[in-house]
């Protein structure tokens, strides 16, 4: 999760954020208007529903990909959804990131790039697809993972999605090889876009280069996404094509950061050693730095969980063993066995990738499952090997309330049933938010007034009950009165919110209307609706 826009919210004041679309190379990106002003005001033609939403897809000429197989998904879902107002939510949150985030795309052909390419060492030859968060002008890990998530189910038949997806595999291939650690990162110097200057003072060990990267944040969840952006594709399309050189060597480098990042804060002589990763930073945030000198709290061994510094949040872990993220590495590492296997890939990679998957997973349900004297059997949220844990839910993905939406187990599973009840109600998580107006898990990134819709959506994905996910989507929609779903919003006044343009959050309202039109259409398409698939 990219800084606050309530930090940042003037940094990209003065430029654009669309290149022209490829098919109207004459059209200047000066005169398409800056999108988190676009998208702070509301556009018509408006919905005709109950609440009018604003229809707020920018002009096709300053949109930053087209997709005929999107608009038709569009069309489709809008056509049969019964609220208009829902429909015109679908209707800009399911492009947004094709129309606003698509920062540069490199077509198959170009051999290497004519533009000046001395500023790092990476190879960005052939296709490649740099993605912005929205308001920030870089590529978290993360983000663009799951904004891309929406189109793969399309790459099989559409070869310009196919394309599309493709090179942003290329493309974070050339970020985890040079700066495994890092969450954020520039535009690729082949682009010629300059990189985004960062006012923050930040001491970090790896050092990095700062025209390369934007922000270096550790977040274990990073690596994750980048194995899933991998195994998805490939679930989706059947294709192997990522497995590149590259991509090998980026693996081994993912690997060698968990293998750094297993180790404990003292070693088996009970010696001090200093992990291979410390990151400080000038700030009056507790949450923006870690303590003990850029180390973070003391972690124990033997537990075979792996640290994480920072959660997807961007915020600073209390106990480096962060659960949900070593749960999703858990399943990202298997599922790339699998596609390892199937290229017929080496045996002994593809079975160190297995072993290592379901080890963690022992070691997850082993040392974070923990008994509650209210809700029994429960998963903690973070643990130090020690015995400490802190019990809550962050809305950032991946979180508790996201483990079946992670595969990582049944949403039936009564430990994760037992979890869910805490992290959904006042009493049990600190970070579940609720005013007169607004309510569901937040987190310290943004505060204590402000629940996340990220949350409720998630919510919605992860359960059977037809009034919780037709309640939590209805809740979002009524408070997205500009028609695009925003960071956060203050549970006692919904028009105070963080972040116009924030295309992740978009990303995953469209996954939760499309996984309700495939699983029970009769929700949203009116009784007896046939079940919506894209294939
Ligand atoms: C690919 O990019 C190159 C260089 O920008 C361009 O000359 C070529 O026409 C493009 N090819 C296609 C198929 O778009
Ligand atoms: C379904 O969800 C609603 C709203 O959250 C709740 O009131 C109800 O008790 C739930 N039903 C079951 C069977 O859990
Ligand atoms: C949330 O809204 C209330 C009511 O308008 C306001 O008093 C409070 O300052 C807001 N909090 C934040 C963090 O914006």
């Amino acid at each position: 999760m990219p800084l606050s826009a309530l930090l940042l919210g003037g940094l990209l004041a003065s430029s654009t954020y669309a290149l022209p679309g490829r098919d109207s190379p004459t059209v200047h990106r000066r005169a398409c208007p800056d999108y988190t002003s676009y998208a702070s005001t509301p556009h018509g033609p408006y919905s005709g529903g109950p609440l009018n939403l604003p229809y707020q897809r920018p002009d096709p000429a300053c949109r930053t990909f087209s997709s005929a197989s999107v608009e038709q998904v569009i069309e489709d879902v809008t056509s049969r959804l019964v609220d208009k107002d829902l429909a015109q939510l679908f209707r800009n949150a399911f492009p947004n990131t094709l129309d606003t985030t698509i920062r540069w795309h490199q077509n198959e052909t170009a051999a290497v790039s004519t533009k000046s390419n001395k500023r790092d060492s990476a190879q960005w030859t052939g296709l490649q697809t740099f993605i912005v968060t929205g308001d920030i002008n870089a590529e978290w890990l993360r983000d663009s993972t799951n904004q891309l998530t929406n189109y793969q189910a399309l790459a099989k038949k559409d070869k310009s999605i196919y394309n599309l997806i493709l090179g942003a595999i290329h493309t974070q291939t050339e970020f985890v090889i040079q700066s495994p650690y890092c969450n954020a990162f520039q535009p690729p110097s082949a682009s010629g876009i300059s990189p985004e200057k960062s006012t923050q003072k930040d001491t970090v060990s790896p050092a990095y280069d700062n025209s390369f990267v934007f922000e270096c944040k550790y977040e274990l969840d990073s690596l994750a996404h980048f194995l899933l952006l991998g195994t998805e594709f490939y679930e989706k399309t059947g294709s192997i094509e990522f497995l590149t050189d590259r991509w090998y060597q980026a693996l081994q480098t993912v690997l060698s950061v968990l293998d750094a990042q297993s180790q404990p804060t003292f070693n088996s002589h009970n010696q001090f050693v200093t992990n291979q990763y410390t990151f400080q930073r000038e700030t009056s945030t507790g949450t923006e730095t870690l303590n003990l000198n850029g180390i973070g709290n003391p972690l124990n061994g033997g537990t075979g969980l792996i640290r994480s510094a920072f959660r997807p949040s961007d915020d600073a872990t209390i106990f480096g063993y962060f659960i949900p993220p070593n749960a999703m590495m858990s399943v990202q590492l298997q599922k790339t066995a699998k596609v390892i296997k199937a290229a017929d890939g080496p045996d002994d990679l593809a079975e160190k990738l297995e072993r290592r998957g379901s080890s963690l997973a022992n070691s997850v349900k082993e040392h974070a499952i923990i008994n509650h004297p209210r809700y029994g059997d429960v998963y903690a949220f973070e643990v130090d090997g020690y015995g400490s844990r802190t019990l809550m839910d962050d809305a950032n993905i991946p979180s508790l309330l996201s483990l079946p939406y992670l595969d990582f187990l049944d949403k039936k599973d009564e430990t994760y049933q037992n979890t869910r009840k805490m992290i959904t109600e006042k009493g049990g998580n600190p970070y579940y938010l609720e005013g007169p107006a607004f309510h569901g898990i937040g987190g310290p990134h943004i505060g204590l007034e402000n629940a996340w819709p990220m949350s409720l959506l998630m919510q919605a994905m992860t359960s059977d009950n037809d009034t919780e996910i037709l309640d939590s989507i209805n809740l979002i929609r009524d408070s997205s009165l500009l028609g695009l779903v925003h960071e956060s919003i203050n549970v006692t006044n919904i028009e105070i919110y963080t972040r116009p343009w924030f295309a992740w959050a978009n990303s995953v309202f469209a996954q939760t209307i499309l996984k309700v039109a495939k699983e029970r259409p009769h929700l949203i398409f009116g009784d007896n609706a046939e079940a919506y698939v894209i294939d």
